[in-house]
């Protein structure tokens, strides 16, 4: 696996990749990488003949009372894990390269309305951060398909509208989620839940389901949406939200027919928050 930290770098290989006639792949991620993330390299590898990868902890999408300076770098298992998945070439700006004038004056990408409501709500300015540095890694990259995990299904929207408005020349792979085996979503906070947590956060899972299973059996949104609130707080979480919305635009559905919703949960446990979805056939 190669290298590259300065776009220079980064793009003569490339260059020299696609001069050969072969499709590019991209995976951004922020690094401290899980089972999650390689499935998305492996996702990539099966659509393009080479995988780029970056890990770059992007500051301007951490909330004031976000620990942007206390997420985990992991350089060094990423990298050897990345290159066990067969990535080819793993690039890892510097705050200075994807943020020339400072974070702070950096120009800004908002996505307006997919990138205001739930996430976006109770993170302002978190999509801002996300769509910014996403248009400027596919911008530097250049990939032929750029892929995002389905966990972040809102920031899977919110790419999907920013490459659109922008006419980016790139397709959007969509990565399923990948679950332990107790159904906890892999997420880089779990390691934050200490013993007792862990034992709780699968339920988020198991009240998706169960949001799913009463919709399909006929219960009103909203009384589903409160059953699965409530179950939240007695299971020892501060729910942000737990909604049915529909899946490709996050508007709240007329209907109850779960084909085409998704039910989407954030809640905090102790002081990590977690989230998860789950896709209403
Ligand atoms: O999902 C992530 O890890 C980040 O939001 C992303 C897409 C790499 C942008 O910093």
């Amino acid at each position: 696996m190669r290298t590259a930290a300065d776009v220079r770098s980064l793009r003569a290989t490339v260059q020299a990749w696609r001069k050969d006639g072969q499709a590019i792949g991209f995976v951004p991620t922020m690094g401290n990488l899980h089972a999650g993330h390689y499935s998305l390299i492996d996702l990539a590898r099966r659509h393009t003949d080479r995988v780029v990868a970056s890990v770059f902890v992007n500051p301007t999408q951490f909330g004031l009372n976000e620990d942007y300076t206390r997420y985990p770098r992991t350089l060094v298992q990423d990298s050897a894990g990345l290159a066990e998945h067969h990535c080819d070439l793993l690039f890892t700006p510097a705050v200075e390269t994807m943020y020339p004038y400072g974070p702070e004056r950096a120009l800004s990408i908002h996505v307006p309305e997919i990138g205001d409501t739930l996430e976006g709500a109770h993170r302002p300015g978190h999509f801002d951060g996300v769509a910014t540095v996403v248009a400027k890694l596919l911008t530097l990259v250049a990939p032929d398909v750029a892929v995002f995990g389905q966990k972040d299904w809102q920031q899977l929207l919110v790419v999907k509208r920013l490459v659109k408005e922008l006419a980016l020349p790139v397709e959007i792979l969509a990565g399923p989620i990948v679950r332990e085996t107790d159904g906890l979503a892999m997420s880089s906070r779990n390691q934050y839940l200490d013993a007792e947590q862990r034992a709780q956060a699968p339920q988020l899972h198991a009240i998706l389901a169960g949001m799913h299973a009463s919709l399909a059996a006929g219960h009103p949104r909203e009384a589903v949406e409160r059953a699965a609130s409530m179950r939240l707080k007695r299971g020892g979480f501060v729910p942000d939200y737990a909604v049915i919305r529909r899946a490709g635009d996050l508007s709240i559905p007329t209907g109850s027919e779960p084909a085409g919703l998704i039910a989407l949960i954030a809640a905090k446990l102790g002081t990590t928050r977690l989230i998860d979805n789950l896709l209403l056939a």
